[in-house]
């Protein structure tokens, strides 16, 4: 479609990430005309520094550690070492094949795609490459970026943040990761893999502190048996460089030294200078404030991604941009159950969950109404196979639906698809149970904690 000052689109979309493009691609499904606007590469955050590139380095990962303990399954094989360049080479065919794939689906849903750093001009307008870009509605999709401690500078060679250690030209012989939550905890998995020796350095008490207690607790034993270090409860008082690289301070006295820091201290929204306040766009922190159907302060305003203060998942992102698409032309909508989204961290264990922890459970319904139980991957033959330790853990409402999937070991990620039916089904633990699942797979497992949970345990051995 023709690009030109008259034209009024249905949707311009600013942001060109897993929250942009999907409200992009179901608003042009239903008909809209649609503008979206990218600085950088469509794909955004996910795509080229999050998502896809972070597991292809964590699966080269997988390679290496199951090529150093080939012996104990019998295959004669010799670990040389890691080709980081290879390895480079491998992730970035990755995201460059899905990265084609995304542009030619844009294209061929007759997308106006516009490369370019735009700028809020007005409720229902964006600037960009001088030109002004109209639309009945504006949807707003800046995404995030890694933030850092106030006084803490990420200089990108000693102390990097997650963009900079996807692109590190090095295995680093020893490495400090500052927080212990998502990126902390897969970017040390990847690092210990290819060789490394890491410590992370997490202030709350436990590694993956928004997991439940359990999970965190079965991924700190994986970890020190894998060799990584970590401090828990302790905070950061500052870094310092070496004559060799960095010696990190925490506030209990200790020191900790490494050829380099990566700050993993989460991720904040991109919001300033855009526009947002001076089109009267209700804000918080930076993070653009939206009601449970993403729409802002400002009707003709949504906002969808890591921009909105809801959980920084690519996922959400895709769901929340459908949302807003499919409200915008019309359609009924139903919002999004945040509780319901299924959570991978895809370190070595893989933590899974979706639902809510044991500890929400009993703030929500009150100690005596939660009934948990657990099965042990021990009693799971393909698990075993696999030599992959871990639990499943199930959080119910005592004669209700199962509210809690939380799973840790190898490949558990993949059970994440029929957890999150169970949650959103709000099934209950004898109907679960009654599903026959397939042997020998771990998703056997996930069947065999629901037969606990309905009381007739199988291979339980507690
Ligand atoms: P995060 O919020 O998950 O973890 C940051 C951690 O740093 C927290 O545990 C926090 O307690 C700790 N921390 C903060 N200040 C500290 C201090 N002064 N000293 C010691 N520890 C401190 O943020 P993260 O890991 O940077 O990830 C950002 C976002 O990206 C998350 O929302 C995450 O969900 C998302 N993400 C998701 C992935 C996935 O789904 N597999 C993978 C990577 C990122």
């Amino acid at each position: 479609m023709a690009n030109d000052a008259s034209t009024v689109f249905d949707v311009v979309i600013l942001g060109g990430g897993s929250g942009g493009y999907a409200a992009a691609l179901r608003a042009a499904q239903l008909g809209l005309q649609v503008a979206l606007i990218e600085k950088n590469k469509l794909g955004g955050t996910c795509l080229h520094q999050g998502c896809i590139p972070t597991k292809a380095l964590l699966h080269a990962g997988e390679v290496a550690d199951q090529t150093r303990e080939a012996a104990g399954f019998g295959v004669k094989a010799v670990f040389e070492g890691i080709d980081i360049n290879a390895v480079h080479a491998y992730k970035d065919g990755v995201v460059s094949g899905l990265y084609k794939g995304l542009q030619g689906l844009v294209a061929s849903r007759k997308i106006t795609y516009i490369e370019g750093e735009g700028r809020l001009s007005s409720p229902t307008s964006v600037d960009v490459n001088g030109q002004r870009i109209t639309g009945r509605h504006v949807v707003l999709a800046t995404g995030s970026v890694p933030k850092s401690l106030p006084g803490l500078a990420i200089d990108g060679n000693r102390v990097i943040s997650s963009d900079h250690a996807l692109t590190l030209d090095r295995v680093p012989k020893s490495a400090i990761v500052l927080g212990g939550g998502v990126i902390g905890v897969e970017f040390a998995s990847v690092w210990k893999s290819f060789g490394a020796e890491v410590t992370i350095i997490e202030a709350l008490p436990h590694l993956a502190p928004l997991e439940d207690e359990n999970s965190s607790k079965l991924l700190e034993r994986a970890f020190r048996k894998r060799g990584i270090k970590f401090e828990l409860g302790a905070r950061f008082a500052g870094v310092e460089y070496t004559e060799t690289g960095v010696r990190a301070s925490l506030e209990n006295g200790k020191q900790v030294e490494a050829e380099l820091m990566l700050v993993a201290v989460g991720r904040g929204p991109v919001s300033s200078g855009l526009g947002y306040e001076e089109a009267g766009v209700a804000m918080d922190r930076g993070y653009v404030l939206v009601d449970e159907y993403c729409q802002t302060n400002v009707p003709t305003i949504s906002a969808v991604g890591d921009l909105i203060p809801t959980l920084q998942l690519a996922h959400v992102g895709f769901a929340e941009g459908i949302l807003v698409a499919e409200r915008i032309a019309g359609l009924k909508v139903v919002p999004i159950d945040y509780d319901g989204v299924p959570r991978v961290t895809y370190c070595n264990p893989e933590v899974a969950s979706v639902g809510i922890t044991e500890a929400k459970a009993k703030e929500l319904y009150g100690d005596d109404k939660v009934v948990t139980a657990k099965f042990n991957l021990a009693g799971n033959g393909k698990s075993k196979i696999l030599k992959t330790a871990g639990e499943i853990k199930l959080v119910q409402v005592k004669d209700g639906a199962v509210v809690g999937v939380h799973m840790v070991g190898e490949r558990m990620g993949e059970q994440v698809g029929e957890a999150q039916l169970i949650y959103n089904w709000e099934a209950l633990p004898a109907e679960v149970a009654q599903l026959i699942h397939a042997h020998p797979t771990q998703n056997e497992a996930l069947g065999e904690a629901h037969l606990a949970l309905a009381g007739k345990p199988l291979h339980n051995h507690d």
